[in-house]
């Protein structure tokens, strides 16, 4: 009986699953990259609330404006690289309540974006006199990015909660959720900086080129948007730092 469990505890020991799952650096990285998610989140705000006049909706449109990049970022960006890493932080937490958070956040980030978006068309549209829509590289790639999302989060939900596909189904469709679940957030993070940098040349003009503070801000915001990314995605991708599934997993998703 002794000589089995040691033997259990070889193979357990020697198990590829196991070797590649150190987490070292784990914690470290991750407290890296809130730290960076929340300064850009604290940056914007100072940014747009205090250097282009703070929040208002339609009885001040550049003000309106403003719950644009500051929604996306909050959304598009911050919660979006949380609801990623979410199985990652929350290892032992069960399968189904994480998948439910999950999904949860992602809803939170969909009411999110279209708020921000329809103070951007407002912002259009209301103005007099009006501004033409989706002429700029930025509005093509976030709105793709938009769109992308959407169809994810729809493709989630039918797949992993409702009504939800059998389990190879399930299986099959996971890598493709993962690919364009990552790829909608280098969208997003590719098209706030898109989005800054033309805010930086429509506002700032000549004075951009000065270095004035406002321009270094944005500078910053910039720079911590592609750390932020980077830190994510290395994070998500990473083989060895993936929650290990476990044994009650399976009967408490199909429950
Ligand atoms: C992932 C995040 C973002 C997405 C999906 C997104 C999407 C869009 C879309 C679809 C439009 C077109 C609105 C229209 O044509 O009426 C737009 C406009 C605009 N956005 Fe964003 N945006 C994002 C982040 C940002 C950020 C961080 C800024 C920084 C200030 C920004 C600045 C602008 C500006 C200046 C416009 C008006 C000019 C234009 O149409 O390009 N955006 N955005």
């Amino acid at each position: 009986m002794r000589h089995e469990t040691f033997l259990d505890m070889e193979h357990i020991r020697e198990s590829p699953q196991m070797q590649s799952h150190s987490l070292e650096g784990f914690i470290p990285l991750l407290s890296l990259t809130e730290g960076c998610g929340v300064l850009l989140v604290i940056l914007m705000i100072v940014w747009t609330g205090y250097y282009r006049n703070g929040f208002s909706w339609r009885s001040n449109l550049n003000l309106e404006f403003n719950w644009h990049p500051l929604l996306m970022t909050i959304g598009f960006v911050f919660l979006y690289s949380n609801a990623m890493l979410l199985y990652r932080m929350q290892r032992n937490v069960r399968k189904r309540r994480l998948k439910l958070t999950h999904a949860g956040i992602m809803l939170v980030i969909v009411l999110l974006v279209v708020i921000a978006l329809v103070a951007v068309f407002d912002s259009h549209n209301l103005a007099q006199p009006p501004i033409s829509n989706m002429y700029s590289l930025h509005s093509w790639v976030g709105l793709t990015t938009v769109i992308l999302f959407c169809c994810q989060w729809v493709a989630g939900c039918v797949s992993f909660l409702y009504p939800g596909l059998q389990a190879p189904l399930r299986a099959s469709y996971m890598p493709l959720h993962v690919f364009f679940g990552i790829a909608a957030f280098v969208g997003a993070i590719a098209s706030c900086l898109l989005g800054l940098n033309e805010k930086a040349f429509l506002t700032l003009h000549e004075k951009y080129s000065a270095l004035v503070s406002e321009g270094i801000l944005i500078n910053i915001i910039g720079l911590l948007l592609v750390l932020f990314g980077g830190l994510s995605v290395y994070l998500v991708t990473q083989e060895r730092y993936r929650r290990l599934s476990r044994s009650e997993d399976e009967v408490l998703l199909s429950g």
